[in-house]
């Protein structure tokens, strides 16, 4: 009798049959184990976007994208998000359960003590130019730790050697962020001080100057706190992604994270949540929503309604849920100013969600819809948004890496591809070359 949990796949050009494994999760949808594939077929999958591929196996994240449903090591992100702090799901999204209060504690220690950077590393921040991205910014001072941290020093397949990139990489990105930010006001670095929690010494090194502390509100912080968690990781989205392809290869772990800041950049990425508050202040008032609705929905403009949509999720984006609510309630708090930018988005967000476009391709809020607003509650500049983001990804994207390099079995991920170029041909030396295509439309000068 067939083992049931096959899949047969039947080449009819041929009538050959190949049988392939069903490997099941914990839950969620079984995969199809194509590692054979090549070797029985000679053919490759093909699947440009990772569409319907499982890059992986990981015990860290689910997503349900149907259900909206998001797991953080079986720990739903809604009660994350309200009752644990960052922190917490740091730990837990690293060791795979939530820390005793013993545990809690020397990890707060360990994150407290690296929070400083290497006096030396300070200087590749005058190297950028002041009104660079701060993006850019953090992807040249993310990838120069890896000089600081070198193989020389650390062997980071070790478990003492992947602590290092852990702890160090945890502590020093919101020093990092926060410097960037201050370079880019042509303020002073602001130091980062032991006896504040993770997001209040974050906000501290953001907003404080020589001239006078900040001292954040409880709102703010918990504000902050709570982005942080929402945004910590997701599965094997882009970021996530770039990291454990430059991880596979051996890489150094501060490098791979590096790659994850210049990958997390992007609009359709994590840069989205800038994109949607310069959507919301270019729309501007109620009125004029329907217009940016229907430019969504024209295939032959590019505008795309940033903040929505979603790979996976084809319901609501739970965070996007805990965003708004919060949201509503901190700006009554901390910031009645942007209330005008939250009740334009709230309505867009009715609106669109009640047009058949966005209903039948199942279009709603993802987590850089609500989180632009927040951000600007808390005095960001929307330069600094998506770096908030990576300071929060962060162990999102060590957690993932370090779950990769534990394996036994890993190996470098070297995708293959259809090949749809010319045939081979012979040379042709320079004098017999005729109507060379000229490589672009206008003048190079
Ligand atoms: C994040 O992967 C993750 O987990 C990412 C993330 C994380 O935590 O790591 O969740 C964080 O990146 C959230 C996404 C932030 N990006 C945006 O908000 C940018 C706007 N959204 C889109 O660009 C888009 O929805 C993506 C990139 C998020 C998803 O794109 P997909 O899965 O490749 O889907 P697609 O582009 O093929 O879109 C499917 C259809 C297309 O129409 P058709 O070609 O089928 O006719 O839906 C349309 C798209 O045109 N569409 C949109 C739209 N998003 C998709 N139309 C209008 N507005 C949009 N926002």
């Amino acid at each position: 009798m067939k083992n049931k949990d096959t899949i047969t796949v039947v080449d009819n050009r041929n009538n050959n049959k190949f049988e392939f494994k069903i490997k099941k999760g914990s839950f969620g949808p079984d995969v199809a184990d194509l590692t054979a594939f090549y070797s029985k077929t000679g053919m490759f999958v093909y699947d440009p976007g990772f569409t319907s591929t499982a890059s992986c196996s990981s015990e860290i994240t689910f997503i349900d994208g149907e259900k909206g449903i998001l797991l953080h090591r079986g720990y739903k992100i809604e009660d994350l998000a309200e009752k644990s702090d960052y922190p917490e799901v740091c730990y837990l999204l690293l060791n795979g359960e939530l820390p005793d209060v013993e545990n809690k504690k020397k990890f707060i220690k360990i994150l407290t003590n690296h929070t400083m950077l290497h006096e030396q590393l300070l200087r590749f921040y005058s190297g950028f130019r002041r009104d660079s991205h701060p993006m850019a910014v953090m992807v040249g001072i993310v990838g120069a730790l890896s000089s600081f941290y070198s193989e020389k020093n650390y062997d980071f397949s070790s478990t003492e050697g992947m602590w290092v990139a852990v702890s160090r990489l945890l502590a020093k990105l919101p020093t990092m962020a926060a410097m960037a930010y201050k370079y880019s006001l042509g303020q002073p670095f602001i130091y980062p001080k032991n006896n504040l929690s993770y997001s209040e010494n974050f906000l501290h090194m953001l907003f404080s100057t020589p001239c006078g502390e900040y001292h954040p509100s409880k709102a703010s912080i918990e504000a902050l706190d709570k982005l942080l968690i929402l945004h910590a990781d997701h599965e094997q989205n882009a970021s996530t992604s770039t990291v454990k392809m430059a991880g596979s290869s051996g890489a150094n772990p501060f490098a791979c994270v590096a790659a994850g800041v210049a990958s997390l950049w992007g609009p359709a990425h994590g840069g989205a949540n800038e994109s949607v508050i310069r959507m919301l202040n270019e729309i501007g008032s109620v009125n004029n929503i329907q217009k940016f609705i229907e430019k969504a929905k024209d295939k032959t403009d590019s505008f795309r309604l940033m903040g929505f949509g979603h790979r996976v999720y084809k319901n609501y984006d739970p965070r996007a849920n805990v965003l708004r609510k919060y949201c509503h309630n901190l700006l009554k708090e901390i910031d009645s100013f942007n209330v005008p930018l939250f009740k334009l988005a709230t309505k867009l967000e009715e609106i669109a969600l009640n047009d058949s476009y966005f209903i039948k391709k199942k279009l709603y809020p993802n987590v850089d819809f609500y989180s632009g607003i927040i951000l600007k509650a808390l005095g960001m500049p929307e330069s600094m948004f998506t770096v908030i983001f990576a300071v929060a990804r962060t162990v999102g994207w060590i957690s993932q890496w370090k779950e990769m390099t534990e394996l036994t079995n890993n190996k470098i991920s070297r995708p293959r591809q259809l090949y749809t170029g010319k045939n081979k041909r012979e040379f042709i030396e320079i004098e017999e070359r005729r109507n060379i295509k000229k490589m672009y439309p206008g003048e190079i000068k």
